[in-house]
This record gives C-alpha cells, sequence and structure tokens, in this order.
C-alpha cells in the first residue's frame, strides 16, 4: 500500500488482542489538514507496524465535522475508542465539541447510539464548549476515568475529568488542573498516568511563549510530576518540563504494555511547522515509541529496546581521538542507530554532523562551557521558511553520551540515556549519507553504529 494523506496526532494507543495499537488522526484524500478520519496501524513489537483499514470517518451527525484525537482501553465488551465528535450546534451554528464512543474487534468499529457519552453541558457554565476534546480514558478499580482539554470562563487552559462505572453513563467530577493563565493557552491532548512513585500530567499547550531554552513560541508538550490525591481528585503539581528539546514533536500519548513498561508516541511535526517537499504523496510522522521512567526527578525517554533486534552490521571504535574534522569508516547511512560517547576531552563545541553530503548537513552542537546542545537543521535541504535551530540546556560536564536513530527523514537524538530527547524532521536527499565529527579543541570518543533493517 503506497502511503497518502496526512496525519497528526497519535491516538488510541494501546493494547488490545495481544497487539498494540495505534490510531492517528488522518485525512485520506490529501496532504492537508481536513475532515478528520482515525487512521489504525497494528503491530508486535512497536516498530514494524501493519497498516488496517481506517477506524473511524466523520460521517454521523454528532461528529460530521471531523473526529478528534481520542484514546482506547481494552474491555470485556471490546476495544473501545473514546474521541471527539466535532459538530456544529443546531440553533447557534456555532462549533461544539463532545466525547464519543466506538467498539471494535480490533479491526471493524462501530459508533454506539449512545453518542455523545459526554457533552459541554455536563460541565460549569462558563466553561468552553468548543474547546473541549481529546479524552483520555483510563480504568482503576471498576471506575473509569476520563481528562479532557477544555478552557474556563476566562480563555485558559485546563483539564477536566469525568467518571463512570459503564463507560456510557459519565459525571463531571472537576478540574485535575489548571494553566494559571500562565502555560499557554487552551491545552490539548492531556494523559496522566502513575509512573516510579509519581503521578505525571502530560498536555500539549498552545500558544506559549518562549522562555529560556526550556520552551519554545507556540504549541509545546510538556509534563508536570506531582501527586495525585484520588479522594479529593486533586493533583498537586510541579513545574511543567519540556518533553522534547528537538523542532518536531506534538501532542504525545502513552500507553502501559502487559509487561509494566509505560511508552509514549508522538507526532513527529507541528501545527506551524510541517512543511514537506514538493511532490510528496505523505504529510506526518510519528516518533520512535519510548520506554518512559523516572530519573532523580526527571522523566527519561529512551527507544523501545525492541528496535535492538534490528540492529545489523555492528561498527565500532574505542577510544578514537577527534581533532578538527573527522569521518570513520563505516558509520554512515540514513536508517542507523548510532552513538556516540565523549570520554574526555578539552574543547568548547563538539559537533555531530548527520545527513551530509557536500550541499547538505544536520548539525548537532553541544557547546561545553556553555552547557548547550543545539539542532541546526537550516542546510538539510528546506526551502521554507521555517525554524531550523533550537537550544537545549544541560550541565557542561564533558561526559556525553549521544544517540542518534535516524530514520530516512528524522534524526532523534536521545543525550544520556534519555534525560533529554531532541526530535526533528529532515527532508535531506537520501545520497546525504555522511556523519562528521568535528572538535575545535580534542576529545576521546567511543562509536558505536548498526544499521537498522
Ligand atoms: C492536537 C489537535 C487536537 C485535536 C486534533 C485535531 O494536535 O489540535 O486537540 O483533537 O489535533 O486534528
Amino acid at each position: 500500500m503506497i502511503a497518502g494523506g496526512w496525519m497528526n496526532d497519535p491516538n488510541g494507543f494501546s493494547v488490545y488482542g495481544g497487539k498494540v495499537h495505534l490510531f492517528y488522526q488522518y485525512y485520506p484524500y490529501d496532504t492537508k489538514w481536513g475532515p478528520m478520519h482515525w487512521g489504525h496501524q497494528v503491530t508486535e513489537d512497536m516498530v514494524h507496524w501493519q497498516e488496517c483499514k481506517a477506524a473511524l470517518a466523520p460521517d454521523e451527525e454528532y461528529d460530521k465535522e471531523g473526529c478528534f484525537s481520542g484514546s482506547a482501553l481494552e474491555t470485556e465488551e471490546g476495544h473501545v475508542l473514546l474521541y471527539t465528535g466535532v459538530t456544529k450546534d443546531k440553533k447557534s451554528g456555532q462549533e461544539r465539541q463532545n466525547q464519543c464512543i466506538a467498539i471494535g474487534d480490533g479491526s471493524e468499529y462501530k459508533k454506539t447510539a449512545d453518542c455523545p457519552v459526554i457533552t459541554g453541558e455536563m460541565m460549569p457554565q462558563g466553561f468552553s464548549r468548543v474547546d473541549f476534546r481529546d479524552p483520555k480514558v483510563w480504568k482503576e478499580g471498576d471506575c473509569y476515568y476520563l481528562l479532557a482539554g477544555n478552557r474556563d470562563e476566562s480563555g485558559n487552559g485546563q483539564v477536566v475529568l469525568f467518571s463512570s462505572m459503564d463507560l456510557y453513563n459519565w459525571r463531571y467530577e472537576g478540574v485535575l488542573a489548571h494553566n494559571g493563565g500562565v502555560i499557554g493557552s487552551m491545552w490539548e491532548c492531556p494523559d496522566f498516568f502513575a509512573l516510579d512513585g509519581a503521578d505525571v500530567l502530560i498536555c500539549s499547550p498552545q500558544d506559549m511563549k518562549a522562555q529560556g531554552y526550556e520552551f519554545h513560541n507556540g504549541n509545546n508538550a510538556v509534563y508536570f510530576l506531582g501527586s495525585y490525591d484520588k479522594e479529593q481528585k486533586l493533583f498537586t503539581k510541579e513545574k511543567p518540563v519540556s518533553l522534547d528539546y528537538g523542532l518536531d514533536f506534538y501532542a504525545p500519548q502513552t500507553t502501559c504494555l502487559p509487561d509494566g513498561r509505560r511508552i509514549l508516541i508522538a507526532w513527529m511535526h507541528s501545527w506551524d511547522d510541517s512543511f514537506i517537499p514538493k511532490g510528496q504523496r505523505w504529510k506526518g510522522m510519528m516518533t520512535l515509541p519510548r520506554e518512559l521512567s523516572i530519573v532523580d526527578g526527571r522523566l527519561f525517554q529512551r527507544p523501545v529496546r525492541e528496535l535492538e533486534r534490528y540492529w545489523k552490521n555492528n561498527v565500532c571504535y574505542k577510544k578514537a581521538r577527534i581533532e578538527g574534522e573527522r569521518q570513520f569508516e563505516g558509520v554512515s547511512g540514513r536508517t542507523i542507530d548510532f552513538t556516540v560517547k565523549i570520554l574526555s576531552g578539552s574543547f568548547r563545541e563538539f559537533v555531530v554532523d548527520v545527513a551530509g553530503s557536500d550541499e547538505y548537513f544536520t548539525r548537532f552542537t553541544f557547546q561545553k562551557e556553555k552547557g548547550i546542545m543545539e539542532v541546526d537543521r537550516t542546510y538539510s535541504g528546506v526551502t521554507k521558511d521555517i525554524v531550523c535551530i533550537r537550544r537545549a540546556k544541560m550541565d557542561g560536564s564533558e561526559r556525553v553520551k549521544l544517540r542518534f536513530i535516524m530514520d530516512k527523514n528524522s534524526v532523534e537524538l536521545f543525550v544520556n540515556d534519555g534525560e533529554m530527547v531532541l526530535s526533528t524532521v529532515i527532508y535531506t536527499p537520501l545520497k546525504a549519507q555522511e556523519i562528521r565529527f568535528i572538535c575545535d579543541g580534542s576529545a576521546l570518543v567511543d562509536i558505536e553504529k548498526y544499521e537498522i533493517e
């Protein structure tokens, strides 16, 4: 099947019938956003995916403007999808976002007669009925909970909580978290789970202003660690932290595997930055699925370990010295997993150029004294006026481990075993395969590279 159409947020990331299912915001008829469907893919190892037929189309009165983002759950009745049905209010003609339900067997999905099961009218007066979307559902004991993005009476972002015993009859519980008028505006795509002794709220705030190197302008994806009081249904949160420091990352969603791993996947593009080369018939990518853990009060993300099953043709250099510019025999390619460990050195800047040729490169610069990691895709073949540089703050130690996972059109850099990730899309012609290391002083490194097949 030839890939085609538009894709944005991951939806319904869940385990059903022993397989991992991923749905996504999908418009099959163009490379632009249009009335949203749910595309559907299945995998057994989170690396190889199999396309299934689209699960939802905007074909009912209550979702005729689109089947927006949502989540999924395995139940005795089947595979349950909770999504936002977008429609127009008959009287006012204004847009309305309500939460709807569909059930399937892993391949066919049917909307139920009860849709919508949650309407904006169930919330206090003043809460937006227009921005009320992206339900995340989970089960605790016998009770189901659902969190959705919303705006309060002043237009500020918040996430609202509902509960139900049967997935059809829902009760409004309250506001679980609020942006305090300062963390962006609308909070899209909430997710909420317990991990390594903490409670974690993820959301994607729109319209943020840049803050230091932590947040960039526009649509960000952030997490809050905190603690959830189940009785009071209150979440006490710490400060927001960026989930990714690259150029393309938005609307992440997680699921829990039967072996207990919490896995995150995100849309590897965003609303303002998406561009594709002329003639490309598809638009939209997902990040690699990542295993989450909390280490020293920080959320770590590591590529799923299943990727290692696809490692091939290992090339390894131990204690190699880099002074000036250097390339290594066998260290090149565009579908590869390679790690550079800086063991020691005296330098100000250590650079790794990937997807390089005479004409192209995408540059990652570790500025040791400033403690900054920078990604720069200016020379990756971009022909649009989009953001190409982003910097992230890290500590100034020279012992740094950089793991780059490159797919044909993307680079995901995992710093220090997942302490920080930078995900960036590049549409560089595939013949640009070189990897160059440049050091303005001297550095001793270990390099390990695998092709991914
Ligand atoms: C996030 C988002 C969601 C919405 C969907 C529409 O990227 O704006 O809030 O449900 O995309 O496609």
